[in-house]
């Protein structure tokens, strides 16, 4: 992607755009506090043909703000450069990251922010979906507003890989990042700490609202995600090889789409680290 001029250029959604023109590798100040106010206004950036280094795309995040990973392969190639078994553990992950979700709103400080860029991609399938929360928010009804703004949910990652049959655990190839979390009780409403806006936090990882049953938890939480989870406030982009995706997980969900494990697909994920204070939740006892 060649230097300017810069254009950011809204998605046909919701929320989401597409910026061009600029090379996040070599951003001057001027030009990255354009890009750090569109990411905060359209809440998840396409940044097309960046090409990043590893460790050029832990340098941008950096300027995003203080890192929680620096760089992960979602991918289901080994180091080696063998395919992954389907059954394998870091298979599971991304099967299981085929749902709806917020990263690390398992552990007590969830994350930020991330950035995507894609290495190896298929022919067809392996798309990420982005949905806009804050928009979720704003499309209930106010009786819906006020119910929801009274209740929380608990967090796991270790019960929500669970749910599709994974042993989530730690010691396992993937570490087993925050299996161990005594799962964080969040409100069903953020405050986004910068923008002031509401939005849903729902999503796999969440379960067992206080105070309603576990039917009646499971037919919230689904409801709303599904609600959510509709045009315009979806929008889902076919990977192209050098493309970077940054997002704000305090106003959207994701997921990956499948594809066929007998292809390669490589991306790299860079996870921003939460603010202590405003991404922070306690893990209470469930009662
Ligand atoms: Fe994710």
């Amino acid at each position: 992607m060649a230097d300017g001029p810069l254009r950011i250029e809204p998605l046909p959604a919701s929320f989401g755009a597409t910026v061009t023109g600029a090379r996040l590798a070599t951003l001057d100040d001027g030009v990255f506090a354009r890009i750090y106010a569109a990411w905060l206004e359209f809440g998840l950036l396409i940044c097309p043909a960046q090409y990043l280094t590893r460790e050029q795309q832990v340098a941008v995040a950096r300027r995003f703000g203080p890192i929680e990973f620096a760089g992960i392969p979602i991918s289901n190639v080994r180091d080696d450069g063998r395919l992954r078994d389907p059954d394998d553990a870091w298979v599971r992950v991304l099967k299981g990251n085929q749902g709806w979700h917020i990263d690390s709103t398992y552990v007590p400080v969830q994350s930020r922010g991330a950035l995507l860029s894609a290495q190896v991609t298929p022919a067809e399938g392996g798309e990420t979906e982005w949905a806009d929360m804050a928009a979720a928010y704003d499309a209930l009804t106010p009786d819906m507003q006020v119910r929801v703004s009274t209740l929380s949910a608990f967090h796991s990652m270790k019960r929500s890989q669970a749910v599709t049959g994974d042993d989530y655990r730690p010691g396992a190839d993937h570490g087993g990042y925050g299996a161990d979390a005594a799962p964080p009780l969040r409100p069903l409403v953020k405050t986004h700490p910068e923008t002031g806006r509401q939005s849903l936090v729902v999503g796999r990882h969440a379960y067992g609202v206080p105070g309603l049953d576990a039917a009646e938890s499971e037919r919230l939480l689904a409801g709303l995600v599904d609600m959510a989870c509709r045009p315009p406030r979806v929008w889902r982009h076919a990977w192209r090889p050098g493309d970077v995706a940054i997002w704000d997980n305090r106003r959207t969900m994701h997921r990956g789409l499948p594809w066929d494990l007998s292809r390669p697909r490589v991306l790299h994920h860079t996870r921003l680290a939460g603010d202590p204070i405003t991404e922070f939740a306690p893990s209470p006892s469930p009662s």
